[in-house]
C-alpha cells in the first residue's frame, strides 16, 4: 500500500472483517463521491476523532483542503508527525497496512479568540440577521426588529461590521421607533432594548473578537501546498465550546459563506473542500424549523459546488431526517443500547445501512470495539456499499494534542501569517453615523447662516420665488409654497439645534429609499451576502 493511502482516486479507511474476525477486504471512500457528504457517529471514546483525523489526512493527501473544528484539543496532533506506538502498529498489521508510515500535514490553525490560531472574524453585515437572531436566541418580535435594522443598514450603505455598529443602529432605532414603525412595521422599544442587552451579553462572552475586520476570506481555507496537498484548517474550539451557540452559528456561517461564494461545478473528480461539522447536535438542538430547513437546503445544494459536509456526532438521532438522508458516506462507531432512547438510536442507525447478510447490524453496532465501525460508502453510480464491520486505520500524524510550542512553530510558518492577526477598524456604521451627525451639524450651521442672510435679503427686496422649486430638503415640499421665500423660512427656529444622529439616519433613509435598489445587499439562503452579483 502506498504511503499516501490513496489509490485510484479512493481514500483508504481500513479493513473489514469476516464473521470469524479474519481479514476481509480493504475499505475505501471514493473521492468522486466525497462531495456526497458523510456522517461519523458513535458513543464517547469509540474512535470518532481518530476517524475524522484519518479522513482529513486522506483528503489532504488527495489535494483536497479540509476545514474542521478541534473541540477537545486532541485533533491538533494532525499537524505533527506520528510516533510509533505498539497498539497503532498492531492495528496497522491487522488491516494489512504495510508499511505503516508517519507523516505531518499542512495545518493552518484558526481561533476566534486569536490564542491558539490565526484570528477568524466576520462582520455583522456578512453574517446577516437570520444567523445573528439564532446566535442571540431572539424572540420573533426581536428578530423582526433585527431584520429592520439590517434592512436599513443594507439599503443605506451603512456597513455593520462590529458590535458597536449594531449598537449604534439600535440606539437610532430606539429613538425613532415611532417613525420607523410607520415605515417598516412594529419597532417596539422593548424589543430593541432586548437586542441591545443581548449584544452586551455577547460582548461579555468574547464575541466582540469575532465581529470585525479583516473578515476571513474563503480562499484562505481552500489553499493547497506546492506539492499538491490540501491545507487542513483546524479551528481551536475548546474555548469556543463554552458558548455552544456561537460555535454552531460560526460553523453555519462558514457553510453559508462557502455556499454563497463558490461557483457551481457539478460533480467533480474530488471535492474542492471537505467541511467537518463536529458536535453537530449543537447545530440542530432547539433550532427553529426554518433554520433546519435552510440548513437542509444548503447541504443539498452545496454538493454541486464541490463541498462535502461531514457531520460528526454521538447519536444519529441528533441529525434531522431530511439532512441524514443526504449523507452518503457513513461511519458508525459503537453505540450503547441500554435505555429505550439508546435502543431507538441503534435501530435508526442500523436501518440506514444497506444490510450485510453476514451479520445483524443492530447487534454489531453495540459490540464494535474502539476504532472499529460499520462502514458504508457510495460506490459506482452513487449506490451505498454493503455495510462492513471495519477496523479503521491508525493515523499517520500524531494521535493526541500538540504542545503550545509546536503550535507556535506551525503558526509561524503559516501562509496566512500576518493577514488576520491585527484588527482593522475602518469606517463602518458607528463611525459613519457619528460622522454624518457631525457633518449634518456643520451643514445645519451653514444653512442657519444662510437663512439669516436670506431673510435679511428678503426683507430688503420683497422678492418672490417660484413655488415648489429649489427645495433640496424633503421637509420643504410640505411647506406652503406660496410663502416666500420657501427655502429659507420653512423652519423658523428658536435657536440652533444640533441635528441628532437619528435625524441624520432618517433623512438618509428617506432620501435613498427610492434609489437604493441597485446598491442593496442581496442575501442568500442562510442570510449571508450573495457575492459576485
Ligand atoms: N483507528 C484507530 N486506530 C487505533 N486506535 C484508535 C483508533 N480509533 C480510536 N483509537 C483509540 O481510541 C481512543 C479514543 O478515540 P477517539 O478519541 O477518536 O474517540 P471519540 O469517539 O472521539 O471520543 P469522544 O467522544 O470522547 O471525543 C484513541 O485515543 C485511540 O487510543
Ligand atoms: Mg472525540
Amino acid at each position: 500500500m502506498k504511503n499516501t493511502m490513496i489509490e485510484d482516486g479512493k481514500l483508504f479507511l481500513g479493513a473489514s472483517r469476516k464473521p470469524d474476525d479474519s481479514f476481509n477486504k480493504a475499505e475505501w471512500l471514493d473521492l468522486k463521491y466525497g462531495n456526497r457528504h458523510g456522517l461519523v457517529t458513535g458513543a464517547t471514546g469509540t474512535g470518532k476523532t481518530v476517524t475524522l483525523q484519518i479522513l482529513a489526512e486522506g483528503f489532504s493527501n488527495a489535494g483536497v483542503p479540509v476545514f474542521c473544528a478541534d473541540v477537545k484539543g486532541d485533533l491538533s496532533g494532525i499537524a505533527a508527525i506520528g510516533e510509533y506506538k505498539d497498539f497503532l502498529d498492531k492495528r496497522a498489521k491487522q488491516i494489512g497496512l504495510d508499511p505503516y508510515e508517519f507523516q505531518e500535514f499542512p495545518v493552518i490553525f484558526w481561533d476566534l479568540f486569536g490564542e491558539k490560531g490565526h484570528r477568524v472574524r466576520t462582520t455583522m453585515t456578512d453574517m446577516g440577521p437570520l444567523l445573528l437572531a439564532r446566535l442571540m436566541d431572539m424572540s420573533e418580535a426581536q428578530e423582526g426588529v433585527l431584520n429592520i435594522a439590517f434592512k436599513l443598514a443594507d439599503e443605506n450603505g451603512l456597513p455593520l461590521l462590529d458590535l458597536k455598529d449594531l449598537q449604534a443602529m439600535l440606539a437610532y432605532m430606539a429613538s425613532e421607533s415611532e417613525k420607523l414603525s410607520a415605515m417598516y412595521g412594529n419597532v417596539s422599544k422593548s424589543s430593541v432594548g432586548a437586542i441591545q442587552r443581548g449584544l452586551l451579553v455577547l460582548e461579555q462572552q468574547g464575541a466582540a473578537n469575532f465581529f470585525g475586520e479583516p473578515a476571513l476570506k474563503i480562499a484562505d481555507i481552500m489553499r493547497t501546498t506546492n506539492d499538491g496537498r490540501g491545507a487542513i484548517s483546524v479551528l481551536a474550539a475548546d474555548k469556543l465550546m463554552m458558548n455552544p451557540r456561537l460555535y454552531a452559528t460560526f460553523l453555519l456561517w462558514m457553510l453559508s459563506e462557502l455556499f454563497e461564494e463558490l461557483p457551481e461545478i457539478g460533480d467533480p473528480e474530488k471535492p474542492r473542500l471537505v467541511f467537518f461539522f463536529d458536535e453537530a447536535h449543537l447545530l440542530f438542538s432547539e433550532a427553529p424549523k426554518i433554520l433546519i430547513d435552510r440548513v437542509e437546503q444548503v447541504v443539498r445544494l452545496i454538493r454541486s459546488k464541490g463541498v462535502g459536509v461531514y457531520f460528526v456526532t454521538q447519536n444519529p438521532l441528533d441529525v434531522p431526517e431530511t439532512v441524514l438522508a443526504q449523507l452518503g458516506n457513513r461511519i458508525q462507531h459503537a453505540l450503547r443500547a441500554y435505555t429505550p432512547r439508546e435502543q431507538k438510536a441503534v435501530k435508526v442507525a442500523a436501518e440506514t445501512f444497506r444490510p450485510n447478510p453476514a451479520f445483524d447490524c443492530f447487534e454489531a453496532i453495540t459490540k464494535l470495539g474502539t476504532g472499529e465501525a460499520l462502514v458504508s460508502t457510495l460506490e459506482a453510480k452513487g449506490i451505498p456499499s454493503i455495510v462492513e464491520r471495519t477496523l479503521i486505520r491508525p493515523p499517520s500524524s500524531r494521535l493526541g494534542p500538540i504542545t503550545d510550542a509546536e503550535r507556535q512553530r506551525v503558526m509561524a510558518v503559516s501562509p496566512v501569517l500576518g493577514l488576520y492577526d491585527k484588527d482593522l477598524d475602518r469606517d463602518s456604521a458607528f463611525e459613519i453615523l457619528a460622522k454624518r451627525t457631525e457633518d449634518a451639524a456643520a451643514a445645519e450651521e451653514k444653512t442657519r447662516q444662510a437663512e439669516v442672510e436670506a431673510v435679511d435679503e428678503v426683507k430688503e427686496t420683497r422678492r418672490w420665488t417660484l413655488p415648489g422649486f429649489g427645495g433640496e430638503d424633503d421637509d420643504d415640499r410640505q411647506s406652503d409654497s406660496r410663502r416666500a421665500p420657501s427655502r429659507t423660512t420653512t423652519r423658523p427656529r428658536s435657536g440652533y439645534q444640533r441635528q441628532t444622529m437619528a435625524e441624520t439616519v432618517l433623512k438618509t433613509v428617506a432620501r435613498t429609499a427610492a434609489s437604493s435598489l441597485s446598491r442593496a445587499i442581496i442575501r442568500g439562503i442562510l442570510g449571508s451576502i450573495k457575492k459576485g452579483l
